[in-house]
């Protein structure tokens, strides 16, 4: 037993499976000691190339000493008070408001769960109406708000899918799916329930999916059937904000939800998320004199993560580390398509900017049942091929893949020449099974 299945074998005695996190179960199992740039060591001192990036969390590299640093050194003195606001909170808010375009007011809290949680209530609160639509294959938290019709199993698409027990009923029913990409569907929802619908949650680009890219016409589309009906647009930005642009993926598209959640991303590591958006509606919460929407939250604001959200920011204003993680995308999908072509493996691949996922089947790439087609099997054998030659991207069926500010052409290529490796490893133990 190496010394990562021994921990987590004590670990199960006291923490349920081991894990604090239902997807850090892993095969290979594996626990790291250290992150430095795009490098994790493991307990027993292995190198990896990370691309997991701890579901996204990391963009400008493990342990950032421009993040750690500042983080260090605002606590000696400030970690949390909980009450009034602090200089750092104000300057945070004054940058994401600079930024991201359709955030006149923002506020923070401690996960993007959290985030989606409360945008959410805003909305019902604001419109007085309770349904709301989400899409087929999108996460946008654990809460039973959303917890439905996530990854779904073919038999799940298209019914009522639930993801977890305990579930509240009502809040299940409460939520429609739509497919991702096919505007007429939500048109027809809203036909049906257009009056009750308070909101419509989408991930701008569908990354939990994973890979999905909207369809020309789609977020518009989105925002019109809104403006029509009186439900706001929420772009769920956990993935997308920072990651994409420094003003979220509405700075790519060019199209202006209503509320916006951030998380992950956006304090490279550090617990903080964000509910931004119009005036109006953000001043509908109570912490206003006049506000009816709870918003409350003892972490709220800490300054480990506003400090680590002010430092995230400070590299990111000149662009700089967006042309690099987007070329080095670039470098990666491209490379990868041509890997499987050597191979001979049909395959798509599946990304934007840093973001990246090799699936295992014919193209199109666009709705959730294309990715049905994926051949797990391949996938997750591939994924564990990969890990053995030093190459970490999750290996779970459909993980997306992320790169960050520290990765170089020279990690990408060594990625491409073991993922070459892997993939005619892999095609060959499963011909061989
Ligand atoms: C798009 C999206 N929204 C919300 C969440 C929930 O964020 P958290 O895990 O910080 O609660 C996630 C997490 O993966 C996500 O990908």
């Amino acid at each position: 037993m190496n010394a990562s299945e021994a921990l987590l074998e004590a670990a199960a005695r006291v923490i349920p499976g081991g894990v604090n996190t239902c997807r850090r179960r892993s095969e290979p199992r594996l626990c790291f000691r250290r992150g430095s740039g795009a490098y994790l060591e493991d307990l027993d001192g292995r190198s990896f190339i990370d691309y997991h990036a701890a579901y996204g969390a990391i963009l400008l590299g493990h342990s950032h000493p421009a993040v750690t640093a500042r983080v260090a050194s605002a606590i000696e003195q400030t970690v949390l008070f909980g009450v009034g606001v602090t200089e750092s909170e104000v300057a945070l808010a004054e940058k994401i408001v600079e930024h991201v375009p359709s955030v006149e007011q923002v506020v923070v809290c401690n996960s993007g769960s959290e985030a989606t949680y409360h945008a959410i209530r805003l909305a019902r609160g604001v419109t007085g109406r309770e349904k709301l639509i989400k899409f087929q294959g999108c996460y946008d938290g654990f809460h039973d708000y959303v917890l439905r019709n996530v990854l779904s199993r073919p038999e799940g698409v298209g019914a009522r899918d639930p993801h977890s027990a305990g579930m509240l009923e009502a809040a299940v029913d409460a939520t429609l799916v739509c497919r991702y990409n096919d505007l007429e569907d939500v048109r027809a929802t809203l036909e049906r329930h257009g009056e009750e619908v308070a909101a419509i949650i989408v991930e701008p680009v569908a990354h939990n999916s994973p890979g999905l890219l909207p369809r020309p016409g789609f977020l518009e589309g989105l925002r019109e059937l809104c403006d029509a009906t009186g439900a706001l647009l929420i772009f769920d930005e956990v993935i997308t904000g920072f990651r994409h642009h420094i003003g979220g993926y509405q700075a790519v598209c060019g199209v202006l939800p209503d509320l916006t959640t951030m998380g992950k991303a956006i304090a490279n590591g550090f617990p903080l998320a964000a509910i931004g958006g119009r005036r109006e509606y953000l001043e509908r919460l109570n912490t206003t004199a006049d506000g009816d929407v709870h918003f409350g939250g003892t972490y709220n604001g800490n300054a480990a993560a506003v400090e680590a959200g002010l430092a995230t920011i400070a590299q990111l204003e000149d662009g700089t580390v967006h042309e690099h993680i987007f070329a080095l995308g670039e470098r990666m999908r491209s490379g990868l398509a041509e890997v499987a072509d050597r191979v001979g493996v049909p395959a798509v691949v599946g990304g934007f900017g840093s973001l990246f996922v090799l699936c295992f089947m014919d193209g199109p790439l666009e709705t959730y049942e294309d990715v049905l087609r994926n051949d797990d099997a391949l996938f997750g054998r591939y994924r564990r091929e990969l890990v053995a030659r030093g190459v970490f991207e999750m290996p779970e069926s459909l993980g997306r893949s992320h790169i960050g500010a520290s990765h170089t052409t020279e990690d990408i290529d060594r990625s491409l020449e073991a993922a070459e490796d892997a993939l005619r490893a892999a095609v060959d133990a499963l011909a061989r099974a």
